[in-house]
């Protein structure tokens, strides 16, 4: 009975997986010729990122792996509109957002992309209610609604129960899933994660992948992975790795199409 209920969902799963790769996807993310370089002192320039081309296409779980130092924070701050690259292009929803305004840049990061760090980021003084709140607070969304949506969302990280617990009565993976809770919090539609499972032992990384395959197959999110595990790059569709600031390599996952 149990292995016909588990075949069962993993049909339904193959199913919409399916349904969705038959449409043409457009590019959420395109990155063209991207190149950062940080100033330390004169006279030098230290390059890090050589010029990337990637493009992600809406709805797709793509993972970067790489040596520690490769580059892949870097690009990822670039992706989430935390930093500028200094040269290149990039395309977000098909609108160039490079030479953005500071303000412009912050509505973005606001409303389109959710990001989760590898040491979560949570404000300390503050409840995981608040929190997750706090996003919506920034956009302008009236309280009562803030804390019905807030509510919601730590119901799907299954941390309901302690939305009034503060950080640091949290743990590891539960501080994790707050995080991702808040990084949802104004419906985007790109979540980016900088080694998300970093921190956490396998089991617990293993939970928090799953809720990233949930958000990907049942909310049709854009998902950019960073991690260290090849197993869990793995079961993303689309593995690109990163050498010295430059993408060497790029293969199917076993979420692929
Ligand atoms: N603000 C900065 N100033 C100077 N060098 C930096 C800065 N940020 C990152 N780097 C350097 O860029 C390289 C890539 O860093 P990072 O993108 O964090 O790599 P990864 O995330 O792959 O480990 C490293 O050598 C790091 O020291
Ligand atoms: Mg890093």
């Amino acid at each position: 009975m149990e292995a016909l209920r588990v075949a069962v969902v993993k049909e339904c799963n193959c199913f919409r997986v399916e349904r969705r790769c038959d449409i043409m996807r457009k590019t959420a993310i395109k990155l063209q010729g991207i190149r950062k370089s940080f100033y330390i002192g004169q006279p030098n320039e230290l390059e890090i990122l050589h010029g990337i081309n990637i493009d992600v296409k809406e709805g797709e779980f793509v993972s970067i792996v790489g040596e520690s130092g490769s580059g892949k924070s870097t690009l990822m701050n670039i992706i989430g509109a935390l930093d500028r690259p200094t040269q290149g292009e990039y395309f977000l929803d098909g609108k160039k957002i490079n030479g953005a305004k500071d303000r412009e840049l912050s509505v973005i990061r606001n409303k389109k992309i959710g990001f989760v760090f590898q040491t979560y980021n949570l404000i300390a003084r503050t409840n995981a209610l608040s929190n997750v709140e706090l996003p919506m607070l920034y956009a302008g969304i009236p309280k009562n609604k803030r804390a019905k949506r807030a509510k919601e969302l730590l119901d799907i990280v299954g941390m309901s129960e302690r939305m009034d617990h503060k950080p640091d009565e949290l743990s590891g993976g539960q501080k994790q899933r707050v995080a991702i809770a808040r990084a949802m919090s104004n419906n985007p539609s790109i979540i980016l994660a900088d080694e998300p499972t970093g921190a956490l032992d396998s089991d617990t990384g293993r939970k928090i992948m799953d809720i990233f395959h949930r958000l990907h197959r049942e909310n049709g999110k854009t998902i950019v992975l960073i991690t260290h595990s090849s197993s869990l790059a793995n079961e993303t569709e689309r593995i690109i790795t990163l050498k010295d600031g430059l993408v060497i390599g790029e293969r199917k996952g076993e979420a692929s199409c």
